[in-house]
């Protein structure tokens, strides 16, 4: 975790990189940064700062472990190296991938209600756009075709993660991967903390007065050692509008395979 925690016999002897023992795949726009932020608390923890996209990136895959490695920060023996790719999630190759890196490996999934998911990533893709001067279409205009939902809108279909999660089952048993609840994240970050500390094997070292609600941001924040850290004005965006007659379709069209979900991971969400 942070260089300053001097304190902890983990933050000398960091002489190594090493692969990662966890990785949070994904969903895209799930809070992948802040549940990756928040880990880093940790003393035991260390984190790739920026995404690796190493499995699901043909260029970076052909390089092998060794660059993979290379892209790991130091760490003593003890400690857990943490990276996050929300790429991975639903790249049909990746999992396989994984498996053959480390069979043993912990994954941390990180879900959102896939409506506000969908909005999240559209309005991504729009600012990008935007920044790039290049032209753009209004949201409903890729959701829907002739007043039905598109079922190719790509934002669409990184919404289902039961056919995403289905590719990651049919290679990892279900006890290695733990689901976050990124709504819950957002709402009241620690209790979703302790709950990956205690998957992770990690001794209980995050505490509630790690975080403090920002009323400028509208969101957690992270506090330690007396250094206080938001997320940057990418997390947290105002989203892109969406009629409420959109809205009401596209909560139908999740309907069936949300269940299918909650089924898959035999825990439910109060999603739209
Ligand atoms: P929005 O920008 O749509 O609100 P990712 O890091 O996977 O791209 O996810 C981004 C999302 O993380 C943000 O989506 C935001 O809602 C969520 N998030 C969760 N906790 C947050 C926090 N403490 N600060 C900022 N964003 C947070």
């Amino acid at each position: 975790s942070s260089s300053r925690s001097s304190s902890s016999s983990s933050s000398y002897n960091k002489t190594q990189q090493r692969l990662p023992g966890a990785i949070i795949i994904g969903v895209r726009k799930g809070g992948t940064r802040a549940l990756l932020e928040m880990l880093n608390l940790h003393p035991d923890v260390e984190v790739a700062k920026a995404e690796v996209h190493y499995f699901n990136v043909e260029e970076h895959y052909r390089r092998g472990l060794d660059w993979y490695r290379s892209q790991m920060p130091l760490t003593s023996s003890g400690q857990l190296t943490l990276e996050k790719t929300p790429g991975y999630f639903a790249s049909p190759q990746v999992p396989e991938r994984v498996w053959n890196m480390n069979p043993a490996v912990r994954l941390l999934l990180i879900v959102r209600d896939p409506a506000v998911r969908l909005i999240s990533d559209y309005t991504q893709v729009l600012h990008n756009r935007l920044t790039r001067h290049k032209p753009y279409q209004p949201l409903e205009e890729l959701l829907l075709h002739n007043g039905q939902i598109d079922p190719g809108y790509k934002a669409l279909q990184r919404s289902l993660y039961y056919h995403h999660l289905t590719q990651w089952l049919d290679v990892f048993p279900k006890k290695q991967i733990h689901v976050v609840d990124g709504d819950a994240l957002i709402r009241d970050p620690f209790p979703e903390l302790r709950k990956a500390e205690r998957f992770l094997k990690l001794s209980p070292r995050i505490n509630p007065d790690n975080f403090y609600y920002n009323t400028t941001k509208g969101f957690y924040c992270l506090l330690s050692d007396g250094h206080d850290k938001c997320l940057d004005e990418s997390k947290g965006r105002p989203h892109a509008p969406l009629s409420a007659q959109a809205l009401r379709k596209l909560c139908r069209y999740f309907e069936k395979p949300n269940k299918m979900f909650f089924e898959m991971i035999g825990r439910s969400f109060s999603w739209c």
